[in-house]
């Protein structure tokens, strides 16, 4: 962070992608010359057409999967250049959140959420559980947060999809991240799910100044929720701008012709340009 002689405070971005690729083995490129950094706090929506790489986008920021060429620096750090232990302590900052959740089943909530403490620990107290009071304790206060007090000692396969989520998120957020990456996470949801899942994390940004980076299939709910939009076709980024800059004809790019008119028409035309 810079104190300008105004008085401004200006903040470095907190993760900066610069002119990342992917390519998986012979194959087209998943992403090329992926350019854009967010700010902290920021709350980015990344939308896209199935297979436009989304998903490998947000894999190689927290290096799940390796890219082929740019940069991409979190907080500081030159992520791809990151060491083994480097890496466990990035990805300590970073949360993820999936569509199918990633929970253990069989394992209890409560379980569950301090599995998000596991980049903390050496490997021999991670095997047998060791969990500090502090750790049960802000991993009871974040469930009751997100409302799910009264299920900590349910084991995750008695839940319902939107709590199952919702423990995603606890799991998430007891890691204490600085960035929350989100791959589709109310796609398996009803609608009903879906707002109280969107609700919270708006709130987390908002409130405990999380930056979220998420792909949604839902152009409604980025355009909803979304201080900025990243659209994305074919690994390429053909859209960096407020939701209320996404008209038809920026629709029509990142989704093509066809689909773009019909998402215009389920909006009831009201972002028209
Ligand atoms: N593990 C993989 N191996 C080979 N190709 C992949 C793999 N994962 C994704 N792809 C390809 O990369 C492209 C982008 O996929 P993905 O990032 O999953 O897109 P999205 O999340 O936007 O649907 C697609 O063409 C997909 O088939
Ligand atoms: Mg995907």
């Amino acid at each position: 962070m810079v104190q300008s002689d105004s008085g401004i405070v200006q903040m470095s971005p907190l993760l900066e992608c610069r002119q990342v690729s992917k390519q998986y083995g012979s194959q087209a490129r998943a992403l090329s010359d992926i350019s854009f950094s967010v700010r902290k706090g920021e709350f980015v929506a990344v939308i896209g057409p199935s297979g436009a790489g989304k998903s490998t986008l947000l894999r190689c920021i927290n290096r799940m999967i390796e890219s082929s060429g740019g940069d991409i620096v979190f907080d500081g750090a030159p992520v791809t250049k990151l060491k083994r232990g480097e890496l466990k302590q990035l990805r300590t900052k970073i949360g993820m959140i999936f569509q199918h959740y990633n929970l253990v089943d069989r394992l209890t909530v409560i379980e569950n959420v301090l599995h998000g403490r596991l980049g903390y620990k050496s490997t021999f107290a991670g095997i047998f559980g060791l969990y500090s009071k502090e750790e049960k304790e802000r991993a009871m206060g974040i469930l009751s947060a997100l409302g799910l007090e009264e299920h900590m000692y349910k084991r995750c396969d008695q839940l319902s999809g939107g709590q199952k989520q919702r423990v995603g998120i606890a799991r998430a957020l007891v890691q204490e991240p600085k960035m929350l990456l989100c791959d589709e996470p109310i796609a398996s949801l009803d609608p009903n799910a879906s707002k109280v899942i969107m609700d919270h994390l708006k709130s987390i940004s908002q409130t405990m100044g999380i930056t979220v980076l998420i792909n949604l299939h839902q152009v409604e709910t980025a355009l909803k929720y979304s201080d900025r939009i990243i659209g994305v076709n074919k690994g390429r980024i053909v859209y960096d701008g407020t939701p209320r800059g996404v008209d038809t004809t920026v629709l029509s790019h990142i989704y093509g012709g066809a689909r773009a008119d019909e998402l215009h028409a389920l909006q009831g035309g009201q972002h028209a340009g």
